[in-house]
C-alpha cells in the first residue's frame, strides 16, 4: 500500500508544509501578520504639582508620579524613541467631594500639556478625563447619597475637557463609565471652539481587578464600596458592544476597549464592526502580572510583552496604551 501510494504521487496532509516560511528569521518577518510600530502605542504618564518631583510607583517599575518638567524630559525621551503620544493622569495637591480639581487650568495635567506643547515635541498629547484622582472618596463622579449621580457628573467631566483641551491637549479621554460622557464632552468642546478635539471614549471598560497597581500609583482607590455600579460586567459582551455603537453614535472619535487581554474577543468583534480606530488599555494588573514573574525568573520579561502587545494589535488594535511603551519601542528598533 506504501509502495502504491508513493508511486500514484497521491498530494496528502502530510505535504502541506507550514514550516517552509518558519524556517529563517527573514521568511518569518517576510510573512509576518501583525507588526507593532512605536507610532502606535500611547505611554501612559502621571503628573504632579511643582518641580523636579519624582516619585516611584512601586506597583509599577520603572514608572513615577512626575512634576511637568520631569514629565517633558521623559516626553522628549519617548518623542526621540518614536512613541506616538502619551495619556496624562493627573494627581491634584487637594481632593474635594466634587473633584474640582479635575478642571484646574493650573493643575498638574494643564501644566504639563503646555510645556510638552511649547517644547514641540511631535508627540500626540492626550489627556484622562475622570474624577476619581479627584475627589475624597475616590468615585468617578459626584456622589447622591451613596450612589454616584450620573448626570450631575456630565458637566463636569466636560468642564475638566475643555481644560486640557485648552492647555494643548489634541485627544481628551473620558473614562468615568458614565452614560453621555462622550456627547457632552463633544458639546462642551464645541461650544468651548474646540471643534478639533479628539475625543478617545473608553467606551468599553469592564470592573476590573487589573486596576490595582494604577489605583495605587493615582491614589484613585474608593474610600466604600467598588465600581461595579459604573463600570461594565466583565461576563457582558454582547453589552460591551452596545457601548461601543453608543460612543460611536455619540461622537467618539476613537473607540477604546479595555482592559486589553481579557477583551481580545471584543476588540476582535469590535474590528469587525466598526471602522473607527480603535484602541486597547493593557492596564496596570496585565503588566503587573508580567513584572513579578519576570522579577522570579519565571519568565522572559521582553518576549513576554512584546507578545503580549502583538496579540492586542492582532484582536483588531490600531491604538495601544501601555506602560512597556517606550521599552517596547526601544526593542522594535534594535
Ligand atoms: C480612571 C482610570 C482607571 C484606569 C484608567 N483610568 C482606574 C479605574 O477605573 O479605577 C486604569 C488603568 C490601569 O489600570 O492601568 N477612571
Ligand atoms: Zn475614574
Amino acid at each position: 500500500m506504501r509502495e502504491l501510494v508513493r508511486r500514484l504521487d497521491v498530494p496528502s496532509p502530510g505535504r502541506q508544509r507550514p514550516r517552509r516560511l518558519r524556517s529563517s528569521d527573514p521568511l518569518r518577518r517576510l510573512v509576518r501578520e501583525t507588526r507593532l510600530t512605536p507610532g502606535q502605542l500611547l505611554a501612559p504618564v502621571f503628573v504632579v504639582s511643582g518641580t523636579g518631583r519624582r516619585e516611584p510607583i512601586t506597583s509599577l517599575p520603572g514608572h513615577a508620579r512626575l512634576s511637568a518638567d520631569l514629565a517633558t524630559e521623559l516626553a522628549a525621551e519617548l518623542a526621540r524613541l518614536g512613541v506616538g503620544g502619551i495619556l496624562l493622569f493627573g494627581i491634584p495637591d487637594e481632593k474635594d467631594p466634587e473633584g474640582r480639581a479635575a478642571a484646574d487650568p493650573s493643575g498638574p495635567v494643564c501644566a504639563t500639556l503646555r510645556q510638552i506643547r511649547s517644547a514641540g515635541l511631535g508627540l500626540v498629547l492626550a489627556a484622562d478625563v475622570c474624577l476619581c484622582e479627584y475627589t475624597t472618596h475616590g468615585h468617578c463622579g459626584v456622589l447622591r447619597g451613596e450612589q454616584v449621580d450620573n448626570d450631575a457628573t456630565l458637566p463636569l467631566l466636560a468642564e475638566a475637557a475643555v481644560a486640557y483641551a485648552e492647555a494643548g491637549a489634541d485627544v481628551v479621554g473620558p473614562s468615568a463609565m458614565m452614560d453621555g460622557q462622550v456627547a457632552a464632552l463633544r458639546a462642551g468642546l464645541d461650544q468651548a471652539g474646540r471643534t478639533e478635539t479628539a475625543i478617545m471614549a473608553y467606551a468599553s471598560k469592564a470592573a476590573s481587578y487589573l486596576y490595582g497597581p494604577f489605583r495605587e500609583a493615582a491614589g484613585s482607590a474608593p474610600s466604600f464600596g467598588d465600581r461595579r455600579g459604573y463600570q461594565m460586567d466583565p461576563a457582558n459582551g454582547r453589552e460591551a458592544l452596545r457601548e461601543l455603537q453608543l460612543d460611536a453614535d455619540e461622537g467618539a472619535d476613537i473607540l477604546m476597549v479595555k482592559p486589553a487581554l481579557t477583551s481580545l474577543d471584543l476588540l476582535a468583534r469590535a474590528r469587525d464592526r466598526f471602522d473607527l480606530p480603535l484602541a486597547a488599555y493593557n492596564v496596570s494588573g496585565e503588566v503587573a502580572m508580567i513584572e513579578a514573574a519576570a522579577e522570579r525568573g519565571w519568565l522572559d520579561r521582553r518576549g513576554a510583552a512584546l507578545e503580549c502587545l502583538t496579540a492586542i494589535a492582532r484582536a483588531g488594535a490600531d491604538v495601544i496604551i501601555t506602560y512597556f511603551a517606550a521599552d517596547a519601542a526601544r526593542w522594535l528598533a534594535e
